[in-house]
């Protein structure tokens, strides 16, 4: 399994960032699972340069520009001359600032273009008894991965990440049968997109209140290939359980 400890901006001291990535060094050694950490950009700097360790890093967004007169922006070559293996794209917390479905596809693009593997978030803001609600996450998928070439759509992670269910708890997280539905769903998606049958490898992650109370549970039922994971992973208690769980 993948997991993808999102930090957003919960840590905002180095000392802290360096304990846990300290501790998820020492889980890695040994764990069967990719742990990919995603601090903040200037952490990123700090914690993955010179990386040897079984830990990779993770952007927690990519620039939808390239370099020149952008000031603030972090674009997908800087990551890439870091080292920096993934990045998330569309976040719904991004998505909220702003960021179109037109915006992420051209994160998408830069993400690829520099050998970046995007972690693409998708997922609905509530669930309608029509159904509409699997219109929008088709819709989500396809504007993201349409320009893409074929063969760089099959590289790229999916996480489904139910607005409703993000930053939680356990009890409101979506139910293990729930979610196995939305990866079946989402496979068929790719199926369509992907050529040939690479789409039966496409990665499938879930995010949204996972915590040591639901994970193991989710990993076993659901057919996940891994987990983002927001507020438990910033706590060196709670990561050390979240990854004790599934080890
Ligand atoms: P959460 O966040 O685990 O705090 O719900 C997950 C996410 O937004 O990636």
């Amino acid at each position: 399994m993948i997991i993808v400890a999102n930090w957003k901006a919960y840590v905002e001291d180095l000392e802290k960032a360096k304990k846990l990535v300290a501790l998820a060094k020492k889980y890695a050694r040994t764990s069967p699972h990719t742990i990919v950490i995603a601090p903040s950009a200037p952490f990123v700097g700090a914690l993955a340069q010179k990386n040897s360790s079984h830990i990779t890093f993770a952007a927690q967004d990519v620039s939808a520009t390239l370099g020149g007169p952008q000031t603030a922006e972090n674009t997908a070559p800087m990551y890439a001359t870091l080292g920096v293996a993934y990045a998330i794209v569309g976040h719904s917390e991004r998505r909220a600032m702003g960021d179109t479905n037109d915006i992420v596809a051209e994160k998408m693009l830069h993400a690829v273009a520099h050998k970046i593997t995007p972690i693409l978030c998708v997922g609905e803001h509530a669930r309608d008894p029509e159904g509409r609600y699997l219109s929008f996450l088709r819709e989500e998928i396809t504007s993201a991965l349409a320009p893409l070439a074929p063969k760089d759509r099959a590289k790229v992670i999916i996480a489904y990440e139910p607005l409703w269910a993000i930053g939680k708890t356990a009890d409101q997280a979506i139910h293990a049968t729930d979610l196995a539905e939305m990866v079946l769903y989402i496979h068929k998606i790719l199926a369509e997109l992907l050529p040939g049958k690479s789409s039966s490898r496409s990665l499938i992650l879930y995010g949204g209140s996972v915590e040591p109370e639901n994970i193991r549970e989710i990993a076993a039922t659901s057919r996940i290939d891994g987990f983002l994971i927001g507020h438990a992973s910033v706590n060196e208690t709670t990561f050390t359980q979240l990854l004790q769980h599934i080890s």
